[in-house]
Formats: structure tokens, sequence, C-alpha cells
């Protein structure tokens, strides 16, 4: 009984909520379910019935034609992007992507037939990055509407292995940005400079590579995991080596026996600045 009216006023709300922002609603059912079933988590299946599924053909309606509404599908997300017809509607400079989902133009910018897809299992984990952005984006600017048919979801909302796939992918680009961020603060890129007639130079400081820090380090080659080129990275000098720096036995040499570095040629070993090698 307490479940049928909180279903009535739920419907009620959702009406009204619906108009102003679907999400609202969607939030909305969730709680309103958690409490009829008891405080008992709701299931995905629950949540889709108050989630719209375009098929391909409805979502194709949606270009802007005779001043109808403009509508795109990224990662089978549907968003109302009517308020940027001028970008997205007839003769707008984007207009490709209305009425589709062509996620992967988004990072490839392949605006072509062959690239605007929504199969992302040939991106980069680079490229995942970039979609996350996309997505974050039209979350933040624009209303989402609901999802589509394809790759990502079937006609009944069921997530699809592209949706797998995608998850996996973002999982190892996130941590290989985090491996690159700790990368960058344990071995910050050197200061540089070329000049014609005297040739380049590295050289290390409190704040090169970006990173601001309470040492200045050495200049030395560095070949970075999964990397064939070397770069110029300021190393520490005092201190327990960085891969274990609970070490109590260490030599207090910093990250300076790093088998990855090497000495710049004509340059001292603990010169803060080193003559680039001519070509
Ligand atoms: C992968 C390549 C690219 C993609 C996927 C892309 C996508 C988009 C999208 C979706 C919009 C509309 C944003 C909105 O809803 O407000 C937009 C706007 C815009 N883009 Fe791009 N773009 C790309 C490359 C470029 C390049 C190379 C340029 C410049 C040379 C450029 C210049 C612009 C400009 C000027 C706007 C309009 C901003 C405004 O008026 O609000 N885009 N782009
Ligand atoms: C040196 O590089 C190799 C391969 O890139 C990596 O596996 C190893 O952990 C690096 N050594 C140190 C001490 O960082």
């Amino acid at each position: 009984m307490k479940g049928n009216i909180a279903l009535t006023f739920g419907i009620l709300f959702c009406i009204f909520a619906y108009l102003y922002d679907p999400k609202t609603c969607r939030t909305y059912v969730r709680a309103l379910l958690r409490f009829v079933n008891g405080g008992e988590e709701h299931s995905d299946d629950r949540l889709k019935l108050t989630v719209t599924v375009f098929s391909r053909e409805e979502l194709s309606k949606y270009k802007g034609m005779n001043g109808g509404d403009v509508y795109l599908a990224l990662l089978g997300n549907v968003y109302d992007v009517t308020r940027g017809r001028k970008h997205y509607g007839p003769g707008g400079g984007y207009s490709f992507f209305s009425g589709i989902d062509g996620s992967a133009a988004f990072v490839t910018g392949e605006f072509n037939e062959k690239g605007l897809v929504d199969d992302i299992s040939k991106l980069s984990n680079q490229d995942i990055l970039g979609l996350e952005e996309w997505k974050s984006f039209y979350e933040k600017d624009y209303k989402f509407v609901g999802i589509v048919e394809g790759s990502f979801y079937d006609k009944e909302g069921n997530v699809r292995d592209m949706m797998r796939i995608y998850k996996k992918k973002l999982e190892d680009a996130l941590l290989e940005k985090d491996l690159l961020d700790s990368d960058r603060q344990l071995f910050p890129s050197c200061n540089s400079e070329w000049a014609q007639n005297k040739g380049g130079r590295v050289w290390c400081s409190t704040k090169s590579g970006g990173i601001s820090r309470d040492w200045v380090g050495v200049p030395r080659m560095y070949y970075a995991t999964g990397s064939s080129k070397a770069r110029c990275a300021c190393v520490r000098t005092s201190g327990p080596p960085s891969y274990d720096p609970q070490s109590t036995s260490h030599k207090d040499r910093g990250d300076l026996d790093n088998p990855n570095l090497s000495l710049y040629p004509n340059c001292n070993a603990d010169s803060i600045s080193c003559p680039l090698p001519k070509k």
C-alpha cells in the first residue's frame, strides 16, 4: 500500500521531472524502487524501464531537418544537441554527427562513412580517454535523452560486448596514465634550449618538466618503459631509490643507479647542465 502511494506520486513527479530533466527522473525512480523494495538495490533491469532506447531508424530522424530537433549519440548515449543547431543542424560544420552514433570519429577525425561508426575496438587506450572527455562535454553541455541500439546496446537496452571492451580499455588507459604521471614526477623532463651558433643544452631546475619540487637533479638520458627513444630526465641524486623508497641500506644516491639511465657524453656526472651532442 505504502508502495502504491509512493508509485502514484512518483509517476506524477516523473511526468514533470521528465519535462525538466530525464536524469532527475531516473535518479528519483532509482530511489523510489529502493524504497518500494525495502532498501534492496535496484537491478539494472528496473533502471532500464526508465530509459528510452532509440532504434537506429528513430535516431536517424533527428538531424534537425525542417527545424526539428537534433540528437546525436556517443558511446551509445543519446544527447539532445538542438541548442547546438549551428554546429549539428543542416549545413552545420559537424552535421555528420547528428542522427547517428559516430563515436570513433570523435577521436579519429575521420568524418566519412567508414569513420563515423560506433566500433571503438580498434582505438588506442589514449583515444578512449579522448572519448571520455567528449562524454563529459556532452553530459555537461547537453541533455541525455536515452540510448541507441548499436554496438553498445541491443534493442532492449542491454549492454553489448562493445561496452565491455570500452570499459576494459578505459581501465587500462587510466592505469597507463597513472604510470605515465608517476614517471613524470620521478623523472621530470629537463629544460632545454638550442641556438644555431651555440648548439644545444639541457639543464635541471626545481621546476623543469612542469614538475615543481624541492630537488634539482642532474640531466640523464632516460629510457622510459615502453619507449625506444631516450628523453632527458632530471634525476634525483640523494635519498633512497624511487623503486625502493623504504630502503634503509641505500647508498644515498637517489635514482642515479637506475639501469635505464645513461650519461650525456661530454658532461660531468654531477653537472646540472649538459651540452647536447652535435648531430
Ligand atoms: C577530431 C577532430 C575534431 C572533432 C571530433 C571536432 C568536434 C567538434 C564538435 C562536436 C564541435 C561542436 C561543439 C559543441 O557542441 O559546442 C566542435 C566545434 C568547433 N570546432 Fe571542432 N572538432 C575537431 C577538430 C577541429 C579542428 C582541427 C578545428 C580548427 C581548425 C576545430 C574548430 C572548431 C570550432 C571553431 C568550433 C566551434 C566552437 C563554437 O563556435 O562554439 N575543430 N568541434
Ligand atoms: C628499467 O626499464 C625496464 C624496461 O623498460 C623496466 O622493466 C624496469 O622496471 C626499469 N628499472 C627501473 C629500476 O626502473
